[in-house]
């Protein structure tokens, strides 16, 4: 499969990286698209055999507003599968930001996929998701999920995962990690970052289930940790 990644460099786009790179027989290359370069991405990822630095592709994106990012070069060609999971922090930009990343660019980069000929999506909502939710953020993300299951992929993959758990300091609120570490032993709401990557990836690659019959799956958390605890 030739894999495309939206928010690569984040807690989230790192796991699926990361179990990208365990699953590499399935992934003939994987381009990414991010705002800033990530030095020494093949070394980091196959630490013995980094290879010659054409596995990993980075298309550099800061803006995603207008339709200029798709003319970029290493975008001309066509996808089998995209990772879309470029998402806005609410305490870190204003609210119109915020607001442009979560609903506005899932428009732009659908389109995009869309004409990039790709079969299946893989998108990462959250826990919680709905559009009565009295949390503008879930609002947004259940706005956003509808946005993506519109736009004509063939197949399209929600999960709409609790907090992630990070041995860093991305992913989660760092209050919250802490929290979850003592009292969410069985993940019911948190989920460390490696079980959730795994979950996507595997799903990605299971043959379990035919596509043909596959329009759109949402997989709540509960079903995320046993897809990323399977072997
Ligand atoms: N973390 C959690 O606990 C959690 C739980 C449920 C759902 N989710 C959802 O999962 C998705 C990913 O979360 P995460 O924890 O991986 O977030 P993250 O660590 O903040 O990563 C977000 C990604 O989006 C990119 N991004 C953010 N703003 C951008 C912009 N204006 N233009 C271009 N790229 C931008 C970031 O790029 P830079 O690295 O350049 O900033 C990064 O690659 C989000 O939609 C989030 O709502 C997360």
């Amino acid at each position: 499969m030739r894999a495309i990644v939206f928010g690569g460099s984040g807690a989230v786009g790192i796991s699926i990286l990361t179990a990208i790179a365990e699953r590499r027989d399935k992934f003939q290359n994987v381009t990414l698209v991010l705002r800033r370069k990530i030095d020494n991405l093949e070394t980091l990822f196959f630490p013995s055999a980094p290879g010659d630095g054409s596995y990993f592709i980075q298309v550099i994106v800061d803006n995603f507003d207008s339709q200029d990012w798709m003319t970029a070069k290493q975008l001309q060609t066509d996808f089998d599968v995209a990772f879309y999971a470029l998402g806005g922090k609410r305490r870190e930009v204003d609210y119109d930001t915020y607001r442009k990343i979560e609903l506005e660019y899932p428009r732009s980069i659908m389109a995009f996929l869309k004409r990039r000929n790709v079969q299946e999506v893989h998108y990462i909502s959250s826990f919680g998701s709905s559009p009565t939710s009295f949390m503008s953020v879930l609002r947004y993300k259940y706005e956003a999920e509808g946005i993506i299951s519109r736009a004509g992929i063939k197949c399209t993959f929600i999960y709409r995962v609790g907090g992630v758990l990070t041995p860093d300091k991305r992913g989660m609120h760092a209050f919250l990690q802490v929290l979850a570490r003592f009292t969410d032993p069985w993940h019911s709401w948190s989920i460390p970052s490696e079980v959730l990557g795994k979950a996507i990836v595997n799903n990605c690659c299971s043959g379990a289930d035919s596509r043909e019959e596959i329009e759109l799956r949402i997989i709540e958390h509960d079903q995320i940790i046993k897809l990323g605890s399977a072997n």
